[in-house]
């Protein structure tokens, strides 16, 4: 363990807390916040947003982008936009981060959660194939659940920790059962499925900008799709439904204040600048980390064979529940900030009463993965 933790340290070159995932600010960042604040423009409206919008655009290859105050009224929102509404199911990966089945509820809806796959980390597609053959019927407005009586309204898979999931098969299923998808892709900003950015799969894809992620202003989210109609929608929706006016104010539906405040896209435009430099550096830690565990025995996760990986978050995976607790307490208690996985969605109290497969990869992942840090290196 001793010889593990020295080499963090030695990778951080820090005798001090190694934190999990810090930010880097090493380019124009403080420029541009600068610049946001004298313009005075630091509220929703202002050209680092629409800037913003567009490295977005330019990045993932998505012909929309709407900025978001986080990745959470980014699902919200693209959620809103499939239609999904009360009482409908909605199916997702119980390894998630928490904000994944909040989304689901915040518009009425019922996670469902399937198993994951442990070659990805991401939801099943032979799960999820499995699940919609067995329990499902077609009617007129799309696909329902022929146990419980309700729609099937979205999918949400993720890709975890950066490591794109099997995200074709997974809308070719749903295209068949007439199931639109919305990526989670929070964690996968510069990670891409055999050459096409992650996000863009779905009819929506949302980002995090938080600041654990690979690039981050703060709080911050982004909504991609491809269709310039839902586009519009979620742009007047995040934005309280005003209808452009010279001077009144009309709403025409309720709508949200979720636009990314100007003074946070400043930031984050002088970070989205950096995001090749981070991901090649991303992408040389997790070598030296994956060289380092393979030559002790330690299973390191490494991106599938069809993907390119931002490695946002370094995963290791060890041999049961023991080694995983004994390796947490021994790391923490010397400064060096390591996690767990998140508990699965199906244990948490508001959710345990949802439907749920049985999820042996879940199980199995939960009890043996460790995340490790993995702030951009000196
Ligand atoms: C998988 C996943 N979904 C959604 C979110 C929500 O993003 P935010 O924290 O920006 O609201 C996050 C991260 O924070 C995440 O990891």
């Amino acid at each position: 363990m001793q010889d593990i933790i020295e080499f963090i340290r030695d990778i951080y070159k820090t005798g001090d807390f190694i934190p999990l995932h810090a930010p880097t600010f090493a380019g124009n960042e403080k420029k541009y916040v600068n610049d946001a604040i004298e313009s005075t423009f630091v509220s929703s409206v202002g050209e680092y947003v629409n800037s913003f919008e567009k490295m977005i655009c330019h990045i993932t290859g998505s012909e929309h982008s709407i900025a978001t105050v986080n990745g959470t009224s980014a699902l919200h929102i693209a959620l809103r936009m499939v239609g999904v509404d009360f009482g409908d199911e909605v199916i997702t990966q119980p390894v998630t981060f928490v904000a994944t089945a909040n989304a689901i509820s915040y518009c009425g809806g019922k996670p469902v959660f399937l198993d994951i796959e442990r070659s990805t980390m991401g939801l099943d597609p032979e799960a999820l194939e499995r699940f919609l053959k067995k329990n499902t019927i077609m009617k007129e407005k799309g696909c329902y659940n022929r146990n419980t009586g309700s729609r099937i309204s979205s999918c949400v898979p993720m890709h975890s920790f950066g490591h794109p999931c099997r995200i074709d098969a997974i809308v070719d299923i749903c295209n068949r059962y007439q199931i639109p998808v919305v990526e989670d892709s929070a964690e996968s900003l510069g990670s891409y499925y055999k050459e096409t950015h992650t996000g863009t799969f779905g009819r929506l894809g949302i980002f995090s900008f938080n600041g654990n992620k690979t690039v981050t202003c703060g709080g911050g989210g982004a909504i991609v799709t491809d269709d310039a109609s839902l586009a519009r929608h979620a742009k007047h929706v995040t934005t309280t439904a005003k209808i452009p006016h010279p001077f009144e104010y009309v709403h025409d539906e309720v709508g949200y204040n979720y636009r990314l405040p100007n003074l946070n896209a400043a930031l984050a435009c002088a970070q989205l600048e950096q995001l090749d430099r981070f991901i090649e550096n991303k992408r040389r830690l997790a070598k030296k980390y994956a060289d380092f565990f393979n030559s002790r025995g330690i299973f390191f996760f490494k991106e599938p064979e069809y993907a390119r990986s931002n490695y946002w978050l370094n995963t290791i995976i060890l041999p049961d529940l023991a080694s995983r607790n004994e390796f947490l307490e021994k790391t923490n208690k010397a400064g060096v900030m390591t996690r767990p996985i998140w508990t699965l969605m199906n244990k948490l109290s508001m959710f345990a009463h949802c439907q749920a497969d049985e999820l042996l990869n879940s199980r199995w992942l939960e009890e043996r993965a460790v995340n490790i840090p993995s702030s951009v290196t000196p």
